[in-house]
């Protein structure tokens, strides 16, 4: 268990994070921060509310300054704008970036050797913002898409071949966005590879499913987008650190050299545990999906392009 976990943004993502936290006794305190008045604190301490309930003991805060942030061990950022209509993607992203670098900023200041888990979109980019404004090592800086992406793969799956989710293995690397790179050829269902047990057609409308799967629930919910599953997938990053798992998820990463790829944040291959990110591991990929890559890699330099740090 930590002392002190932050989570910055109050909102979907970042409360519905909070609370999975606390619920999991990750820490003796969580620290929700927004800039909001009144926001966090009230949620902050309606979570508390029901620890007696739901029997766990963190203490859940909320603050509109970073006061009771100090000393974290581990923030997460959740911090940002939805894109409102009329605003192109590239405004979204400077704005979102310019959020992102004063949270940042912050967090250096709070609590200069903590481990920084960025949620907020779009996610590659905001990673770099986070790093280079923080100066933190790649260790302590990283983003969730991957197990999100991974979680939605895997739910299609079962769902078509209606077996437990749980007996699914997969990962999506790449970007978090419609270039997204879901690794068929290391699909399995219980060590099977599902393209024993799916036909292409089939997979391929899977794929393309989950390329979509974040504008698929903005549709459904018209405003606003997808949290549950986005804060279940920060937690489990989350927990993966804490409790020291060494667990091997795909995680946007700083890269520097491995797949080809450097000097840019990326979903790939990571080990995850008490100092952060302690491994990036390098798999052979298909032709397909090495192409595939590249292409979602590039899309990511093209949005860093839009931002002046
Ligand atoms: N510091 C702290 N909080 C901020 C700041 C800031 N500088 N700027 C904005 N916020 C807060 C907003 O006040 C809001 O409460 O961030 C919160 C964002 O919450 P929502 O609008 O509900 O968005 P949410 O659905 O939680 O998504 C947050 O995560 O998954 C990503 O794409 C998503 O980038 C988005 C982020």
């Amino acid at each position: 268990m930590l002392n002190k976990i932050t989570v910055v943004g109050a909102g979907n993502v970042g409360a519905t994070t909070a609370q999975r936290l606390a619920e999991k006794q990750l820490a003796r305190a969580v620290v929700l921060v927004d800039v909001i008045e009144g926001v966090p604190q009230g949620k902050g301490l309606d979570q508390w509310q029901s620890a007696p309930i739901e029997g766990f003991d963190t203490r859940v805060v909320g603050s509109n300054d970073y006061g009771p942030a100090q000393g974290s061990e581990l923030f997460v950022v959740t911090a940002g704008i939805a894109r409102k209509p009329g605003m192109s993607r590239d405004d979204l992203v400077r704005t979102n970036a310019d959020i992102v670098k004063q949270v940042s900023e912050q967090v250096k200041k709070a609590s200069p050797q903590a481990i920084v888990i960025v949620v907020s979109n779009p996610l590659d980019v905001m990673c770099w913002v986070t790093k280079q404004v923080t100066g933190f090592p790649r260790e302590r800086v990283i983003g969730m898409a991957g197990v999100l992406d991974t979680a939605r793969y895997r739910a299609f799956l079962a769902e078509a071949l209606d077996v437990a989710v749980e007996d699914i293995q997969a990962m999506v690397l790449g970007g978090h966005g419609d270039t997204m790179v879901p690794l068929v050829s290391y699909t399995t269902v219980s060590g099977i590879p599902v393209g024993q047990l799916l036909d292409d057609a089939t997979l391929k409308a899977i794929v393309d499913r989950t390329r979509n799967g974040g504008a698929e629930i903005v549709q459904y919910l018209k405003t606003g987008s997808a949290y549950y599953a986005p804060s279940a997938a920060a937690a489990q990053m989350v927990e993966a650190i804490v409790l020291d798992k060494k667990r091997m998820l795909p995680c946007a990463a700083w890269l520097e050299g491995e797949y080809g790829l450097s000097g840019m944040y990326c979903g790939v291959p990571c080990k995850l545990g008490r100092r952060g990110l302690e491994q990036i591991v390098t798999v052979q990929l298909t032709s397909q999906e090495a192409a595939d890559l590249r292409k979602s890699a590039e899309a990511v330099k093209q949005t860093m392009g839009a931002v002046k740090l």
